[in-house]
């Protein structure tokens, strides 16, 4: 193998860039040449490839977004649309690839090693909503984000004697609610992975106003209700004055955490050697903080399993 390239796809997630960064540098230590594709499938299609160096890789490690640029494509899910990436590929000279993306973008992947492609995955996506793996990249910076804006939300809270709803991303996931709503003190944290108890939410509210608490916070994830509905709900129930936050993209954003620059940088490195070993059609992941290389079609096939303990764990130590 002379000559590999690196993509990113789907939603963007803070340390994509240290990934990028770690493809290239362990590339070229490895006598590989190392070519960026930008805006995802959609430049893999277009043939929208540039030359990646050493230096073209400096100063990024600490900033969020991607120097990739990412894109959804539709064109790529038809077989057409595959087949015209892989003649641009080899008009390359490109030899293998490697996708930094979520479970979309693994199925694109999965589709170019059956025609054929090496192709290996990095699990990028805020929502670590991916199965074989404990982390995805961008969850730990996007959990503090949401942490820091819990911590300040809390100081307008007791100020005012508010409650306040804050809806965090996850898509069909409730991790950044859980870790997010643990980590920040929340009252009562609502994921889709446990069923929605209203009166269990009013219920502890009651609690927590008769033992003289003044203000409370609740996590909602977005995949469960719209926070501006719960928020309503509550203030009809209880007639505590409710504020709603919606945080939205800026846990996109932002600085990757030395976590996920860590976890960018090894998974970056391990794609590069799987792809020089000869392997194909699998997604690099982390377990019990060791890199592991799992097959997509079983990474694809499993649900990511919640922590269903942090939660019990939560409920207990917010009582
Ligand atoms: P994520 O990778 O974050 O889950 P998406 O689900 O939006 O994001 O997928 C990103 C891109 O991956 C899609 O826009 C499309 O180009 C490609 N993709 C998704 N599903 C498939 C599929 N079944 N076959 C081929 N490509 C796919
Ligand atoms: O998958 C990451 C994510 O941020 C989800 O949490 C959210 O639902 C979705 O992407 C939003 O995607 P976009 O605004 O880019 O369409």
């Amino acid at each position: 193998m002379k000559k590999i390239a690196v993509l990113t796809s789907g939603g963007d997630a803070p340390g994509m860039n240290a990934a990028i960064r770690a493809v290239v540098r362990r590339g070229i230590f490895k006598n590989l040449a190392v070519a960026g594709i930008r805006h995802g499938y959609q430049g893999l299609m277009d043939g929208d490839y540039v030359p990646l160096g050493l230096g073209s890789v400096g100063d990024i490690i600490h900033r969020g977004g991607t120097i990739l640029y990412t894109a959804r494509c539709e064109a790529f899910k038809t077989e057409e649309g595959q087949k015209q990436g892989l003649s641009r590929l080899r008009e390359n000279g490109i030899e293998g690839l490697i996708v930094i993306g979520g479970d979309g973008s693994f199925r694109g992947a999965l589709q170019l090693t059956k025609l054929g492609f090496p192709t290996i995955g990095i699990p990028g996506t805020i929502d670590n909503d991916l199965a074989c793996t404990d982390y995805t990249l961008g969850f730990d910076t996007a959990v503090n984000t949401v942490i820091d804006a819990v911590d300040k939300i809390r100081d307008t809270a007791t100020s005012h004697e508010r409650t306040f709803v804050v809806e965090v991303m996850g898509r069909n996931s409730g991790d950044i609610a859980l870790w997010s709503g643990l980590t920040g003190g929340a009252e009562s944290i609502v994921i889709p992975e446990a069923e929605f108890d209203l009166d269990d939410i009013i219920k502890r509210l009651l609690q927590g106003q008769q033992r003289g608490k003044r203000h409370s916070i609740i996590v909602v994830a977005e995949g469960v209700f719209n926070g501006n509905e719960i928020g309503r709900m509550i203030q009809e129930r209880t007639g505590f004055d409710t504020r709603v936050t919606v945080l939205g993209h800026i846990q996109r954003g932002g600085s990757p955490s030395a976590f996920d620059r860590l976890l960018g940088s090894q998974m970056g490195a391990k794609a590069v050697d799987l792809l020089e070993e000869g392997k194909a059609g699998v997604m690099v992941g982390i377990q019990n903080n060791r890199m592991a290389a799992v097959p997509f079609a079983e990474a694809l096939s499993q649900k990511h399993q919640l922590p269903l303990d942090i939660y019990e764990l939560a409920r207990t130590l917010s009582i």
